[in-house]
């Protein structure tokens, strides 16, 4: 009876240590700020374009990084956990340098940055529940969808604006490498309906994203 009390107690523990890093790594993201000094060079028109932007962008590294925290929370394979936190501490790194241009821009980051987050890890997490090749299929589709979304961003952006691009273009290398990692750790192919609901959700985020 001790021995079983003690097991329960234990995986309690256990659980609300991970529950503690997780709640954590949500209050690290969502509240975090970064300062650099204001850039001067562009005109009023490339510097408002270039925040909301960099606003969207913050918002997905925000989202991206619940989204594999959540996956990383449930899967059951310690490999796949181990490339899931790699990536989400990458974009980590992304959101650091999207929110130190926005701060050199002058802008702010998303009011709605805390509902991604918990929109995304909540998506994770059922993604991982459903089994690792549904989990790392949902990884691919989604770094796909970066990708060209940070292509599009290139397009729009100021060719003036070197620093945001210069960001841009980093992320788009190491999106593309979290999508072949997927693959390489066993991703499967989403049906299209799945695939067209994750444009659809993410066209809203990233529209909502330009103007809050
Ligand atoms: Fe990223
Ligand atoms: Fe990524």
């Amino acid at each position: 009876m001790a021995i079983y009390t003690e097991e329960i107690l234990e995986k309690f523990m256990s659980l609300s240590d991970k529950l503690a890093t997780e709640l954590n790594h949500f209050l690290k993201t969502i509240t975090y700020e970064n300062s650099g000094d204001l850039d001067t060079n562009l005109n009023e028109e490339e510097r408002q374009k270039s925040i909301s932007l960099m606003r969207v962008n913050a918002s997905g590294e925000v989202s991206a990084q619940a989204l594999y925290r959540g996956q990383a929370f449930f899967t059951k394979t310690p490999d796949v956990r181990k490339h899931l936190v790699k990536a989400g501490d990458e974009e980590f790194d992304h959101l650091v340098w999207c929110s130190k241009r926005l701060d050199e821009l002058g802008g702010k980051k998303s009011v709605l940055d805390p509902f991604y987050y918990a929109g995304s890890f909540t998506l994770g997490s059922v993604a991982a529940l459903i089994g690792d090749g549904t989990s790392l299929g949902f990884v691919e589709e989604t770094e796909k969808q970066v990708v060209e979304h940070l292509r599009r961003h290139l397009k729009e952006m100021s060719p003036r604006d070197v620093e945001s691009r210069k960001i841009l273009e980093k992320m788009l290398e190491e999106e593309e490498i979290h999508g072949q990692e997927a693959k390489e750790h066993g991703s499967e192919e989403l049906p299209p309906p799945v695939r067209g609901m994750m444009t659809a959700t993410s066209k809203i985020m990233t529209t909502l994203s330009r103007y809050f």
